[in-house]
């Protein structure tokens, strides 16, 4: 049965909660789309970036002109519009959307979804998408409750689409049940409520189910460190630091999509773990460097995003520390240097291939080459911190990929979209090392 994701009604007006996002609305030929105009607008007000396609039956129920006014941007509507294609070809725009919304999906269209077809833009665009798929039906209420109906839906919500409703009440065609479209301000905080959900990175990546993993790492082990490092004072207080963990999981779930059996070993952060992912909790750098070491025999690929503490406070006290009194003023906290995890993966006897992640507030891009080579890493991942709207705890990031022989900047986008570019330039180097070391192993 469709899976009703609940809706805070106006729960987010008002604010540009998804500055930034870009967002396919596909409309479909029912009666419901007549609505849209109102969905599309309230997602521009709200900072999303929006581009709207229309089915061919679609152009009945409401008008391109509306649409563009609202969005901004011409409707697309055919894979065969050249100006459009030349502007943005369609797989350029597949991968530029961080979500698609279908509102309405109609009958028709579910089925050709489920159907997995090609025959149309926006069935095409679905398919050529690794962005989340947000599903609004509409439709009359016995086309809804037929078997074939709810077999298509069964099929979609197995392939990860989110179906939004419908609602149940009076409907355009006379009758009386299920199959009225959500009202669009539902459907806008559906929307804004999973853009949000920063902290599920099963929201934001199609999931990938065991046994039907694919791409370039298929086969290999990537072990990769996120998130902070805690390092006790006493029982109530300890050094820590900014770090979200966002990116780590976000690598986590690109490694996923490329195939890798992926455990990540992460620090305190208040994420939900990817779905396929092993994931390893810990609290300070020593445990972190514990688990890695475990794990390293194991592994093809180390990725270190964790902002460990370089250093921990010598003795973490039993008791809670109390206010110095009668006047004593000052306290001093004794430190002593953490393992550095990454140079001990470089340096260790099994050397899978080593990125390493550099935060830096200043000449970032000369520290991080000299960076990459203290350490012995492969490949150094580089952001500046020292830009409030990237980096720590934003949701959006830029960097500069460093390794042997080569740099690239990847322009600032969200840490999913960046995930999936850094892991592809991963994949490449990996490769390429391998194939140098062993010829044979990529003869295919
Ligand atoms: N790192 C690590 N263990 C540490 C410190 C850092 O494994 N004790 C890893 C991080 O996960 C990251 C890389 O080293 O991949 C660079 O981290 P960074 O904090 O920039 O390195 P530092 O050597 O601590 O450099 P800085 O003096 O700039 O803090």
């Amino acid at each position: 049965m469709a899976d009703t994701k609940s809706t805070g009604q106006n729960s987010l007006s008002g604010r540009r909660t998804l500055a930034g996002r870009c967002i396919i609305v596909g409309i479909s030929g029912g009666i419901a789309a007549y609505k849209t105009p109102v969905l599309v607008r309230r997602l521009r007000e709200a900072g999303a970036e929006v581009q709207v396609v229309m089915t061919e039956n679609a152009h009945q129920f409401v008008t391109a002109t509306t649409l563009q006014a609202v969005s901004g941007r011409p409707v697309r509507d055919s894979l065969w519009d050249a100006a459009a294609e030349a502007a943005m070809g369609h797989i350029e725009l597949a991968r530029w959307a961080d979500l698609i919304i279908i509102a309405p999906a109609t009958a028709d269209t579910l089925s050709r979804l489920a159907a997995g077809r090609a025959d149309d833009l926006l069935c095409t665009l679905r398919l050529a998408s690794r962005a989340p798929v947000m599903l609004a039906p509409a439709m009359n209420n016995v086309m809804w409750d037929h078997p074939a109906t709810m077999r298509n839906l069964q099929r979609l919500t197995e392939d990860g689409c989110v179906v939004l409703g419908p609602d149940s009440g009076p409907q355009a065609c006379g009758e009386t049940g299920p199959g009225r479209m959500q009202e669009p301000e539902a459907l806008f905080s559906a929307v804004s409520d999973y853009c949000l959900s920063f902290t599920d990175w099963n929201s934001l990546a199609t999931p990938v189910r065991s046994g039907s993993r694919s791409g370039n790492l298929q086969g290999k082990r990537v072990l990769i460190t996120a998130g902070p490092t805690r390092e006790a004072i006493d029982p109530v207080r300890y050094i820590s630091n900014e770090s979200s963990g966002k990116q780590g999981y976000a690598l986590a779930t690109a490694a996923l999509r490329v195939g890798a059996e992926v455990t990540l070993i992460s620090g305190p952060v208040n994420l939900t773990p990817p779905e396929g992912v092993e994931t390893i909790p810990v609290t300070n750098a020593r445990q972190m460097q514990d688990e890695v070491q475990a794990l390293l025999p194991e592994a093809d690929l180390f990725i270190g995003v964790a902002a460990v503490a370089d250093y921990r406070p010598e003795e973490a006290k039993d008791q809670k520390i109390k206010k110095l009194q009668g006047g004593k003023k000052g306290l001093n906290l004794n430190l002593v240097e953490n393992p550095d995890i990454i140079a001990g993966v470089s340096s260790s006897k099994h050397r899978p291939f080593v990125v390493g992640f550099a935060a830096e507030t200043q000449d970032a891009l000369q520290n991080a080459r000299e960076k990459r080579k203290r350490k012995g890493m492969d490949m150094i991942v580089v952001n500046d911190v020292a830009n409030p709207e990237i980096g720590f705890n934003s949701e959006e990031n830029a960097v500069t990929v460093i390794w042997d022989g080569g740099e690239e900047n990847l322009p600032q986008s969200s840490k999913m979209r960046l995930a999936e570019a850094i892991m592809d330039r991963i994949v490449a180097c990996f490769v390429d090392q391998l194939a140098t070391a062993n010829p044979e192993s990529v003869a295919e």
